[in-house]
């Protein structure tokens, strides 16, 4: 059987690298999507191939892509992580604000899963997660990150439009939830909030590796 291939976005981040890491030690052959490339000693003997691509520049995103497909003709499994968070209020919330966050939040994810979803369509199988948020899932826990909210809610619907395009498929599409990732940024933020209830960024990457590798054809929201 050959290699199995998945893309990561948002690769060098908290949730990228764990992702990256967890499947290149399971022999997977990983495509790493990062802003630039960079040393990370932890690849260094995995196969890892950092791939830099602006995620809001739609050609660019196509580009890298269809390079990963002529190399593999597969896509097996797409995590995309690249996202950020911005506080703010309606009152606070202009609308050169939302559209930062749309950008980041939506269209550095749709660029990527378009051409992804094509060709798991192609294949008739594959898995594609994407990243979403409690703010995201459910609006009363969007109050006062409102670009934020709106941004990651529409993951939730993108991930229902694709899984119904890709009915009678094995494609099945995801959307994690997180809910504190244990980043050292989200520690310098919140110093005193206490860490062992937050999520480690390993913990999401085994629960994904463990979703593409059980027998459940049931997509999911993966609250984490
Ligand atoms: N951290 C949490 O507690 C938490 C909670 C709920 C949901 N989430 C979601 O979980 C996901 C991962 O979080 P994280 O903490 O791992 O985030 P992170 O460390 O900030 O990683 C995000 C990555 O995306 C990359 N990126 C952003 N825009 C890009 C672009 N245009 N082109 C290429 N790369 C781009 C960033 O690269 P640069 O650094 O070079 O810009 C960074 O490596 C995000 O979607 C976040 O919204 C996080």
């Amino acid at each position: 059987m050959s290699q199995p291939t998945i893309v990561v976005t948002g690769a060098a981040g908290n949730l990228g690298k764990a992702v990256v890491q967890k499947f290149a030690t399971e022999a997977y052959k990983v495509y790493a999507l990062v802003h630039s490339i960079s040393q990370i000693d932890a690849w260094k003997n995995l196969s890892v191939t950092q791939l830099p691509t602006d995620l809001l520049n739609e050609q660019h995103c196509e580009t890298s892509i269809q390079a990963i497909i002529a190399e593999t003709q597969n896509i097996d499994v797409a995590v995309l992580t690249a996202g950020g968070f911005v506080m703010g209020t309606i009152a606070e919330t202009d609308l050169n604000k939302m559209q930062q966050q749309l950008a980041l939040n939506f269209e550095t994810a749709y660029n990527i899963a378009r051409p992804v979803f094509l060709q798991m369509l192609k294949q008739k199988k594959g898995h594609l997660f994407l990243t979403g948020s409690k703010a995201g899932l459910n609006t009363q826990h969007a109050k006062g990150v409102t670009a934020y909210g709106l941004s990651k809610s529409l993951l939730f619907r993108l991930a229902e439009i694709m899984q119904a395009e890709a009915n009678g498929t094995q494609v099945q599409i995801h959307v994690i939830v997180p809910n504190i990732i244990d980043t050292p940024q989200n520690r310098a933020a919140m110093p005193n909030a206490d860490f062992s209830k937050w999520t480690l960024p390993e913990t999401i990457a085994d629960k994904i590796y463990a979703i593409v590798h059980s027998n459940s054809m049931e997509p999911m929201v993966m609250m984490v």
